[in-house]
């Protein structure tokens, strides 16, 4: 038996409009939710159980996965009526356990698409007799993410995270959101109250003398927090550059059943049409993500973008880095750049408005 743990709760604000209704690791990447491609590299790793510690929306995964009998691993839920942060969603699922204090227990970042080892992660936890393995990765701007430096024996020295100073940034080496954690250590972690695993929990038990280490893996690593970063793991996917047992296929593109794209349409670069969505004649779509029964009409360009469910992109339009919601309609003339977001069921009357905005 392995088991492992899956933070799902968070609000996936940045993500905002696509996470109004499908909380952020549902939304569907090459065909199938986050959670699902982590789910199928669990299991691939050996892991026989998943608890999901859910908060927002939490019946979107229980409805989905059910009791993983389709997915062939045991899955359980345990609810936070109030988000209890990561750490504290951490030890609320310590009642769905069945592991012993000294068992191995695996912790997922619930919106991040890796090629980790995660046998290899296992396996350094035990022949280091560690209390806590942590993955690492290396990226270039570390600001966004938890700083884990490590000395020359691989034991982490500090857990700083999003450094506000210049003086902090010590590392290139980030916490790419898989651990290890000795089962006892899951028990300590206080109940009933919001904890931080990156702020409290971990700083803790560096000062408490934990042999807490780090192990570095140079695959494919994607934090999916952003609508660019979202677009990039879906393409990613579908090109085969992101490892995924749970993609059905991989291209240039990946055309989902029920799926309708005219032969004159171009639909490239990693893009997914969802099922029963529409690509119409001598449309260009690259490296985006139409989601179940979306339009795109004859000659829109749609480049690098999200478009929501039913939503829909008349003939001609331009969207390039966008965020077009659920329902959504953009009618004729409409240009769009990158870093704009379409609220769902908004409509953008026929007009020539350019918007340019931030590109978060
Ligand atoms: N159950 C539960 N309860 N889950 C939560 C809660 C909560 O209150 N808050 C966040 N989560 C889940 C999110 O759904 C996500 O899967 C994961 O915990 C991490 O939360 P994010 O909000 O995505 O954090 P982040 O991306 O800013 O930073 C984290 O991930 C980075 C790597 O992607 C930190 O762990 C960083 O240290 C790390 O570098
Ligand atoms: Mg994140």
């Amino acid at each position: 038996m392995l088991e492992a743990v899956m933070l799902v709760g968070g609000k996936g604000t940045r993500l905002r409009p696509l996470t109004i209704s499908v909380p952020k690791p549902m939304l569907p990447v090459a065909g199938v939710p986050v959670t699902e491609h982590q789910v199928a590299r669990a299991k691939e790793a050996g892991v026989t159980r998943i608890v999901l510690g859910t908060s927002y929306k939490a019946e979107v995964f229980s409805d989905y996965f059910g009791d993983g009998a389709d997915f062939g691993i045991d899955m359980r839920y345990v609810v936070e009526d109030e988000p209890l942060g990561t750490g504290g969603g951490i030890r609320n699922v310590a009642s769905a356990l069945d592991s012993g204090p000294d068992d191995p227990v695996i912790i997922f970042n619930g919106d991040v698409l890796t090629g980790l080892d995660i046998t290899g992660l296992v396996q350094a936890w035990r022949d280091a007799d560690a209390d806590v393995a942590l993955y690492l990765t290396r990226v270039e701007d570390p600001r966004a993410f938890g700083l884990v430096p490590t000395d020359d024996a691989g034991q982490v020295t500090a857990f700083l995270e999003k450094p506000e100073t210049e003086a902090e940034i010590v590392t290139d080496q980030i916490n790419a959101g898989c651990y290890v954690f000795k089962r006892s250590l899951i028990d300590a972690i206080p109940a009933d109250r919001p904890v931080s695993v990156e702020r409290e929990t971990f700083p803790g038990l560096l000062e408490g003398g934990a042999k807490v280490i780090g192990y570095v893996d140079t695959g494919y690593w994607l934090d999916l927090g952003t609508p660019l970063a979202f677009v990039q793991g879906s393409k990613d996917l579908v090109k085969g550059i992101a490892p995924s047992p749970a993609v059905p296929q991989t291209g240039e593109n990946l055309i989902l059943n029920g799926a309708d794209v005219d032969p004159t349409a171009t639909v490239g670069d990693g893009t997914v049409v969802g099922a029963g969505a529409r690509v119409e004649a001598g449309a260009n779509v690259q490296g985006s993500v139409l989601f179940d029964d979306a339009v795109i009409g004859s000659n829109a360009q749609v480049t690098d973008s999200v478009i929501g469910r039913g939503a829909r992109v008349a003939d001609g339009v331009r969207l390039e880095g966008v965020v077009v919601g659920d329902g959504a309609t953009i009618e004729a003339g409409n240009e769009l750049l990158a870093g704009a977001r379409v609220f769902p069921d908004v409509t953008l009357e026929a007009t020539s408005v350019r918007f340019t905005s931030d590109k978060s």
